[in-house]
């Protein structure tokens, strides 16, 4: 079969990597995909939130499902413009609509979605704009640090997270005056969590479900988790402590009831669910949802995925999915992301990337790359992700580092403390 996949970082680049690997398909497009992705298939230079020209790219190329990277063309509504389209609504597409999405695009509904479905999470209130006075009160009553949430999508800014009240006073004024865009129209404030994070991916057809390997991710740009936060510094999978008994948990207090809910709630679901975890002394608790897999733990996921991705896929749209027999390798994978000096910050754009972009046990995942000219060069803050595959995290991680040594540009930065808390 031909799929289209939607999307342009590493994430999209390791998809792209896993579903190349599938004998059921035929063509693989992607838009408008990144350097790396080019050499798995055809990237096709269409905007994912473009519906138009992607209804136009779907029928020239008969694709036959459609596969979305990352979450802004399901907030968008990208699944709900296939159902409503004759010419496109017998066409799968993976990834929920709009009302599932919501999960991920409104934070004041996934926490209402988890007290309706007894989902364990932090205590929280919501306020939305015209309501600052009760939030500021709110907020006294309550001890630091304080955990301010900007309701919708604002590019992983949205948390801020401080020890003192009147920084969190500031936080909440900002919200409410428009610096975070309309994302902070309503805020959450909720409950701090104390303990250690963990990814969990599922991939549900509404019903069945399978439960992908979980990971960890480094989010802050600091080595000693310092510093600002990013899109992701590095990953790594599987985590120890989330062992058989912490995973039972996570299915039955938190997976099954978040498939059931979104039952109950008339939301049909087709997808992938990502659930950002807080492990508090041995309990699972939800910090959030996200409409979509990770990035970058993709990059260390799909790699731990024996079975064939499509084939799963096909299942998920058929709504079979449990009926699928799911295989995982046991082995490590770890996955350092090489960034541009400056970020998350300003950085520069444009430097040309050289080196080895594979080696024995290890692949090189292209994020922020394009090709000017026969030139690759640097396109963004995360340019690239180092993973490593082997029979023990200090072994992938050992590959990780040895990959992201050969790789090149002007201003290369990498934290040099990936998955060591877990080693
Ligand atoms: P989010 O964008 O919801 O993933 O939040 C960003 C980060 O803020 C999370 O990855 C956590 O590290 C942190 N965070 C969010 N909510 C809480 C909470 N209730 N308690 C502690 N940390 C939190
Ligand atoms: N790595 C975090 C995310 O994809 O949201």
């Amino acid at each position: 079969m031909n799929v289209l996949l939607l999307g342009s970082g590493g994430r999209e680049h390791a998809l792209a990597w896993k579903l190349s690997q599938s004998p059921i398909l035929s063509k693989l497009f992607i838009a408008p995909g990144n350097p790396g992705t080019a050499t798995l298939g055809e990237n096709v230079d269409v905007n994912p939130v473009d519906f138009a020209a992607i209804k136009q790219l779907v029928i020239t190329k008969s694709i036959e499902m459609v596969v979305v990277g990352p979450e802004d063309p399901l907030v968008k509504g990208v699944h709900d413009f296939f159902l409503a389209d004759d010419d496109l609504k017998h066409i799968p597409v993976i990834g929920p609509t709009r009302a599932g999405a919501m999960l991920e695009g409104s934070k004041d509904f996934s926490k209402g979605f988890m007290m309706r479905h007894g989902i364990p999470t932090a205590q929280y209130k919501s306020f939305c704009s015209s309501q600052k006075d009760d939030a500021m009160l709110f907020l006294k009553t309550l001890k630091p640090p304080y955990v301010l949430k900007a309701d919708g999508l604002a590019a992983g800014k949205g948390v801020v997270i401080s020890s003192d009240l009147i920084e969190a006073e500031d936080t909440l004024n900002q919200m409410f005056g428009g610096e975070f865009g309309d994302a902070g129209n309503t805020v959450v404030i909720e409950e701090f969590l104390q303990g250690i994070e963990v990814s969990v991916f599922v991939l549900t057809d509404g019903d069945g479900y399978v439960i992908l390997p979980e990971a960890k991710d480094y989010k802050r740009i600091g080595e000693g988790d310092t510093g600002p936060n990013t899109g992701g510094m590095g990953a790594v999978s599987p985590v120890p402590f989330a062992n058989a008994e912490f995973m039972a948990k996570v299915d039955e207090r938190i997976v099954k009831p978040t498939i059931e809910g979104l039952k109950v709630e008339g939301i049909p679901y087709k997808g992938f669910i990502f659930v950002g975890l807080m492990n508090v002394s041995g309990d699972p608790f939800v910090i959030e949802y996200n409409a979509r897999m990770g990035d970058p733990e993709t990059q260390v996921v799909m790699p731990r995925l024996k079975t064939d991705l499509l084939e799963l896929l096909v299942l998920t749209s058929q709504g079979k999915l449990s009926e699928a027999e799911v295989e995982f390798n046991s082995q490590s994978a770890t996955a350092v992301i090489l960034v541009s000096g400056g970020y998350p910050g300003d950085y520069s754009k444009g430097k040309i990337v050289s080196g080895e972009f594979a080696i024995d046990n290890g692949l090189a995942f292209h994020a922020g790359t394009k090709y000017v000219g026969d030139k690759l060069v640097t396109s963004g803050g995360r340019v690239m992700a180092c993973v490593g595959i082997a029979n023990s995290t200090s072994s992938a991680l050992e590959v990780s580092y040895s990959l992201a040594s050969k790789i090149d540009f002007e201003n290369k930065y990498f934290r040099r403390d990936i998955g060591k808390d877990l080693v």
